[in-house]
Parts: C-alpha cells; structure tokens; sequence
C-alpha cells in the first residue's frame, strides 16, 4: 500500500511532463480536484466519520470549542474563525486553508505553526484527504 502510494506521488509529476493532452486527463480526473501536487482524492463521507472520529473530541462545525469552529474554514484565512482566542503562532501563519494547506497542518501542525495549541496529527494520507474533503464540503455554507 505504501509502496503503492509512493509511485503514484512519482509518476504524476511525471505524468505533467508529458503530452499535455493526454496526461491532463490522467492529472485532473474530475472538476472538483484540486491541481497541483494534490496527491489522493478525499471521500467526503469517509471524511465526516474520521472528523467525529478524532477531530471532535475539539472541533465542531458551528462552535468554537478547544479549536475553532470549522464551518468555512476551506477557503478562510487561518486564525480568522469569529470569536476564537488562537495563539500567537497560529495568528502568525497567515495562510489560506485549502488543501495542499490543510494537508501540511494535519500532517504536522507543530511543523507548520510552532507553538501552536494544537498538537494532534493525522498520519494516515487517504484520512487527511478525506476529511479535507469533508470540511470543503461542509464550508459554503456559512
Ligand atoms: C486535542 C484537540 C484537537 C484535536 C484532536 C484537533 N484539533 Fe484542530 N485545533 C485545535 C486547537 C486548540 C486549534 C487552535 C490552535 C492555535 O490557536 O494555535 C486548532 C486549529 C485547527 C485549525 C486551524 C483553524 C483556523 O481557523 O485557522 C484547523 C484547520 C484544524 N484545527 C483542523 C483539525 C482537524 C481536521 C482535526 C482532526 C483531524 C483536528 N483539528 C483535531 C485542537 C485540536
């Protein structure tokens, strides 16, 4: 499966230097994915039970817990959730959430942000995907 991951994170790149017609098909299957270096699809649905799964025991979609809420936060500016008392280095980030974001802050928040609050990493690759699929689903809303 690692191995598997692996090639498919090699060859698209790959893949982008070749005939542009043929592998802009193959790079950008559907008209919701996101281009460049985005490495797997995300399942929504999927994503929604691994958010209350581990994201929310801190997190909820429309209130602001031990994290901010999250309802918008694809496409939001970090540190700009209403209401939230974020820490300095997070309030330092200033970036815009969006997946190739999000993918490095779930990897490893402490990484991206260094004295940020928060501390949990989600390791699995297909589950970041999926739940930043979910949180771009849940995010026109509001
Ligand atoms: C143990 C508690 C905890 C868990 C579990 C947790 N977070 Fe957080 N999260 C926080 C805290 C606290 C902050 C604010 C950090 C700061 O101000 O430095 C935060 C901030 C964030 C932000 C930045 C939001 C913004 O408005 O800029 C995102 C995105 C985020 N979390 C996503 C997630 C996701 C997705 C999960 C589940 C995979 C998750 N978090 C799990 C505590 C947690």
């Amino acid at each position: 499966m690692r191995f598997h991951l692996l090639r498919y994170v090699v060859l698209i790149p790959i893949a982008a230097l070749g005939i542009a017609t043929a592998s802009a098909a193959k790079v950008a299957p559907s008209p919701h994915a996101v281009p460049q270096r985005d490495p797997l699809p995300g399942d929504a649905s999927r994503g929604a039970d691994i958010y209350e799964a581990k994201c929310g025991a801190c997190h909820s979609l429309d209130s602001n817990r031990i994290g901010p809420k999250h309802r918008g936060v694809f496409g939001r500016r970090s540190a700009t959730a209403p209401g939230f008392h974020y820490t300095a280095a997070l309030k330092k980030l200033n970036v815009v959430w969006n997946r190739q974001t999000l993918d490095r802050w779930l990897q490893n928040p402490t990484a991206m942000a260094p004295g940020t609050a928060m501390g949990y990493r989600l390791t699995v690759p297909q589950q970041r995907a999926d739940v930043i699929a979910y949180l771009k689903q849940q995010s026109p809303q509001r």
